[in-house]
């Protein structure tokens, strides 16, 4: 990434050190590498009005607002634990051991991370499921959304169907885990590739179990 690249030649010594993968990891923490997702943040028009569906502790969301520098970022997810055997492989399912009081400390860490730019009206903390907070932003409101929440088709079909409306007509649907199987069985693929043969959206890249796709006119 371009802006990573200037900043590594202006450290001594950092090009070496972002090789050791415990650095990576910090840096990645740090929100200053983001790896296989670098091209989307790129792709990502700056200034822009966005909103991540799915946050977990809000790691990819710093490397969004360091990156995009959104004007406006709404951060979407429930913080609420799984019990069903269905979400056993699921981050906030039975991987999540401390069921819902680590839910819980996930959704206060990433109030404590980005208070700042909550206080300054940047970021706004949306707690609920995609489908519950779809109905606070008008149509056509969002520049982009990127979708990360539950994976499972019938829930991908529907953040993929709820939010192309609240998506502006050339602005970007966009989104994780475009792949076969995984515990929700490719339900993201199978949304993804529906929608680009029924919706008015445009293909723009699928690269590293990224989807990106454009709103275009009916
Ligand atoms: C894979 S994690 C997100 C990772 C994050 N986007 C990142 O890249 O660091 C999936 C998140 O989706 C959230 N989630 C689950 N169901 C959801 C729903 N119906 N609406 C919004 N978010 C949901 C979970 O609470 C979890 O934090």
């Amino acid at each position: 990434m371009k802006q990573v690249n200037k900043l590594l030649k202006q450290i001594p010594g950092a090009r070496k050190l972002a090789r050791i993968p415990v650095a990576r990891k910090l840096a990645k923490r740090l929100g200053i590498i983001s790896g296989n997702r670098d091209f989307l943040l790129e792709m990502l028009p700056k200034n822009s009005v966005g909103a991540e569906i799915g946050v977990h502790t809000g790691g990819f969301s710093a490397l969004i607002i360091n990156f995009v520098k959104p004007s406006k970022f709404h951060l979407i997810d429930p913080w609420k634990y799984e019990v069903s055997e269905t979400f056993s492989d699921a981050l906030y399912g039975g991987k999540a051991k401390g069921g819902q009081s680590e839910l819980d400390a996930r959704y206060e860490a990433v109030l404590r991370k980005f208070q700042v730019l909550i206080d300054s009206g940047k970021v706004e903390v949306n707690r609920g499921t995609s489908e519950e907070v779809a109905q606070n932003f008008p149509d056509e409101y969002f520049d982009w959304v990127y979708i990360d929440g539950n994976h499972l088709y019938e829930y991908a079909k529907q953040d993929m169907e709820l939010y192309l409306k609240k998506v502006k007509v050339g602005g970007y649907l966009t989104g994780d885990d475009y792949t076969e199987g995984g515990w929700w069985k490719g339900g993201v693929k199978k949304a993804v590739d529906e929608m680009i043969e029924t919706q008015n959206v445009k293909l723009v890249e699928i690269r590293n179990s990224q989807f990106i796709l454009k709103k275009t006119e009916r």
